[in-house]
């Protein structure tokens, strides 16, 4: 049974990015309090930026215990870390570079390797820490794009079906590029996944995400449902546009 779904709309994109550090410092606090370590998969793309550079912001930066947080990516361009479209690469010149997390503690997807081996590589790491069980993250911060992508979990694709590995490296046609993504049973295996959008862009999307009925490959976000965690979608007015009263 799919845990429960939420969906915050919260002003302007600063009140969103805002409001995302307030859950984000919660869900970490708590996990560190509970299990003494708060695992936190960073998404990729262009909207965490703001809620990463306010999350190094002297108003959060103090509230966490950064040496007890785990840092994660839910995916990754085939790019070296200092390559501009790296996801890494944003995190850390956002983020990482200005919050005391210990080095050991930021697990990076190597995407200047090949693909395969940089999928393997990055589920022996996972494996290293999680051993059998399927990684339980804390939260799993997901974007989306227009095209109902999320992670790299494009439509069409093989990581769609991927049930068994962890971490897959998936050639995305439309980006005529390989990925590095985590995998449906990871994803749903968090204690907490947010959605975070913005923009009057993402406003159709998210409406057809948030109002679908039964989950499809054609909409790879739809398939994001945490068996036994809680679903947040974090949207700003614009975003949150067209979604009917009820939903929001
Ligand atoms: C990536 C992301 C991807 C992203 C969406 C939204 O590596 O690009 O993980 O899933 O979250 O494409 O991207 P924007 O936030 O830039 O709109």
């Amino acid at each position: 049974m799919a845990g429960k779904l939420s969906v915050h709309i919260r002003g302007n994109a600063d009140d969103l990015a805002r409001s995302a550090c307030e859950q984000l410092t919660e869900v970490l606090t708590d996990a560190i309090d509970k299990r003494g370590t708060g695992s936190l998969v960073l998404s990729g793309g262009q909207t965490p930026r703001r809620v990463y550079q306010l999350l190094a912001s002297p108003s959060f930066h103090e509230r966490l215990d950064w040496k007890s947080v785990h840092l994660y990516f839910g995916d990754e361009r085939m790019v070296p870390p200092d390559h501009p479209d790296s996801n890494f690469g944003m995190a850390k010149h956002e983020l990482i570079s200005h919050v005391p997390v210990p080095d050991t503690h930021v697990h990076r997807m190597r995407g200047e390797l090949p693909p395969e081996d940089a999928a393997n590589e990055y589920a022996a790491e996972l494996e290293s820490i999680y051993k059998k069980e399927a990684p339980r993250f804390d939260c799993v911060m997901l974007g989306i794009g227009e095209d109902g992508h999320t992670a790299s979990l494009f439509p069409g694709t093989s990581a769609l079906r991927e049930r068994k590995q962890w971490v897959s490296a998936v050639f995305v046609p439309r980006l005529n590029a390989w990925r590095l993504t985590l995998t449906l049973p990871v994803v749903n295996n968090a204690r907490q996944v947010m959605f975070l959008a913005e923009g009057e862009k993402k406003a159709s999307i998210v409406r057809k995400v948030i109002h679908a009925g039964t989950p499809t490959e054609e909409l790879p976000a739809t398939l994001i449902h945490p068996e036994r965690g809680e679903l947040h979608w974090m949207l700003d007015t614009e975003a949150a546009a067209l979604l009917s009263p009820s939903r929001g």
